[in-house]
C-alpha cells in the first residue's frame, strides 16, 4: 500500500524523523485557516499518490491566509496524471539551503536492503539515474545489524551529506523496520538556512503482508480514491484489479489469470479486470466474481479459465450453476455472454454438468485460446 505524503509525514514524526509542522485540509477555507494556524508562509501540496505534483502546479507558495486559500482553490481542482486532488497539505515555508535525495528500499535482485542517496534532490530521481548515475549513491544495507549511530554516520560521509543528518537518517531506518516498509524516500530531504535537517516530503510503501502486525495500517488504506469495484471485490476478499477493457475474465490461479489476459490480448480484444478467485470456487465466490465483473458496464463478455486441480472442475461447474441461480435471487441475473472453459481435474464431469444445466448464454469451449478467441468476437459482437 503506498501512502499519501501527509500519512507518510504522520509515521515520520511518530518515529522522530524532523518534519514540517502541517494540517490536511479539504475545502479551501479549511486551508486558509491551516495557515492562519500556522502564522506564517506556507506551502500547499496537492495530496496524490504519484510524483511530479510540483511540475503539474500541485505544490504552491502562499505567503498570507488568503493567498493559501486561492492557491488551495486551485489546487484542488487539478488532476495530476488522472489523479484528482482530494486533499492538500499545508506547511510552512522554510527557507532551504540544500536538498538531498535519500531513501530506504527492498533491494530484491540483492536479497538485501538498499540505502539510495544523492546530493541532488529535489529533482525527479528517475532523470538522475539516468543523466548522471554517479550521483546516486547505493549503500547495501544488512538487515541484521540494519542502521545504528554508527552505520547513519558511514552513509551520511559515504554520500556526502551534512553530518547532521545523521539522525535522520538513523531514523528513517527504524520508521522502515518499525513500519514493515518496502520504500521509505523522501525527496527532498533538506538542510535549512539555521543548518536545519527536515523531511520535506515522504513517499512510504507499506509491506501489505505484515499488515497482520499492523492494525493501525488498516486506518490508512483509502477506499474513497480506489476504485469502488476493486474496493468492493476487496471487502469480499477478492483479488480484482480493474483494467479498461470488454472481456472480464475470471480464473483460478494468478499465473493462469496473467496468462489468460494475455490471451485475450492476443485475440485482438482488452481484458476488463484481473480477477483470481484462487482455490476453492464455491458457488458464492463466483457468484461474488460475476457479480464483481458484471457490475463493470464496459464489460461486453465474459471469459472464466478455470485449471482443475485440488478443486476439481465440477465443483467449479457446481459454483457456476449455483451462482448463476444465486446472482438471479439477487435480482442481478447474469445478462452478458460468458464462456468457460474446464481444463485439468475431472474437467469432462465439469463440462457435463454446464452443458445439461443449459444456462443462458454460456458457452463451453475446451482450449484457453479458443476461449479467449470466442470470449474476444462476442465482446465485438456486441458492440
Ligand atoms: N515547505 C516547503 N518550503 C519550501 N519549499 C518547499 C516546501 N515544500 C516543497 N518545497 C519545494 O517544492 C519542491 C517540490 O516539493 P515536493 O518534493 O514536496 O513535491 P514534488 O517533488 O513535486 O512531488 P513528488 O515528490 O510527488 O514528485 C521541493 O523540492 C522544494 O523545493
Ligand atoms: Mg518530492
Amino acid at each position: 500500500m503506498d501512502l499519501y505524503e501527509y500519512q507518510a509525514r504522520d509515521l515520520f514524526a511518530a518515529h522522530d524523523v524532523p518534519v514540517l509542522p502541517g494540517v490536511v485540509a479539504e475545502t479551501p477555507e479549511d486551508a486558509q485557516a491551516a495557515a492562519v494556524g500556522l502564522g506564517r508562509a506556507v506551502v500547499v501540496k496537492a495530496q496524490v499518490k504519484t510524483g511530479g505534483r510540483g511540475k503539474a502546479g500541485g505544490v504552491k507558495l502562499a505567503p498570507d491566509p488568503d493567498a493559501a486559500r486561492r492557491r488551495a482553490s486551485e489546487i484542488l481542482g487539478l488532476e495530476i496524471k488522472g489523479h484528482p486532488v482530494r486533499r492538500v497539505l499545508v506547511t510552512t515555508a522554510t527557507e532551504i539551503a540544500d536538498e538531498y535525495y535519500f531513501s530506504y528500499l527492498l533491494d530484491r535482485a540483492n536479497r538485501t536492503f538498499l540505502a539510495l542517496a544523492s546530493l541532488e534532490g529535489g529533482v525527479e530521481i528517475e532523470e538522475t539515474a539516468v543523466t548522471n548515475p554517479e550521483a546516486l549513491v547505493r549503500i547495501p544495507i544488512d538487515p541484521l545489524t540494519g542502521v545504528g549511530a554508527a552505520e547513519a554516520e558511514r552513509i551520511v560521509s559515504a554520500v556526502g551529506l551534512p553530518p547532521a543528518s545523521a539522525e535522520a537518517v538513523q531514523r528513517l531506518w527504524t520508521t522502515f523496520v518499525a513500519e514493515d516498509a518496502l520504500l521509505v524516500e523522501v525527496n527532498p530531504l533538506v538542510r535549512d538556512v539555521d543548518g536545519a535537517i527536515v523531511a520535506l516530503d515522504g513517499k512510504v510503501t507499506l509491506d501489505d503482508n505484515a499488515a497482520y502486525r499492523h492494525p493501525g495500517h488498516a486506518a490508512l488504506r483509502d477506499l474513497g480514491a480506489a476504485d469502488p469495484l476493486e474496493a468492493k471485490a476487496q471487502a469480499r476478499h477478492l483479488n480484482y484489479v480493474r483494467l479498461d477493457g470488454q472481456v472480464g475474465v475470471i480464473g483460478n490461479g494468478a499465473g493462469l489469470v496473467m496468462s489468460t489476459l494475455d490471451v485475450v490480448a492476443l485475440a485482438g480484444a482488452d481484458p476488463a479486470n484481473f480477477l483470481d478467485i484462487g482455490g476453492g470456487a464455491s458457488a458464492e465466490v463466483m457468484a461474488n466474481a460475476l457479480e464483481i465483473v458484471l457490475a463493470d458496464p464496459g464489460v461486453r463478455s465474459v471469459l472464466v479459465n478455470v485449471f482443475g486441480g485440488i478443486t476439481a472442475c465440477d465443483a467449479v461447474a457446481d459454483g457456476i450453476v449455483r451462482a448463476y441461480a444465486l446472482l438471479r435471487s439477487r435480482g442481478e441475473p447474469v445478462d452478458r455472454p460468458v464462456v468457460v472453459r474446464l481444463d485439468g481435474n475431472r474437467a469432462d464431469e465439469g463440462r457435463k454438468i454446464l452443458r445439461v444445466a443449459g444456462l443462458p448464454r454460456l458457452e463451453l469451449v475446451d482450449t484457453m485460446d479458443g476461449a479467449a478467441a470466442r470470449a474476444a468476437s462476442l465482446a465485438s459482437e456486441v458492440a
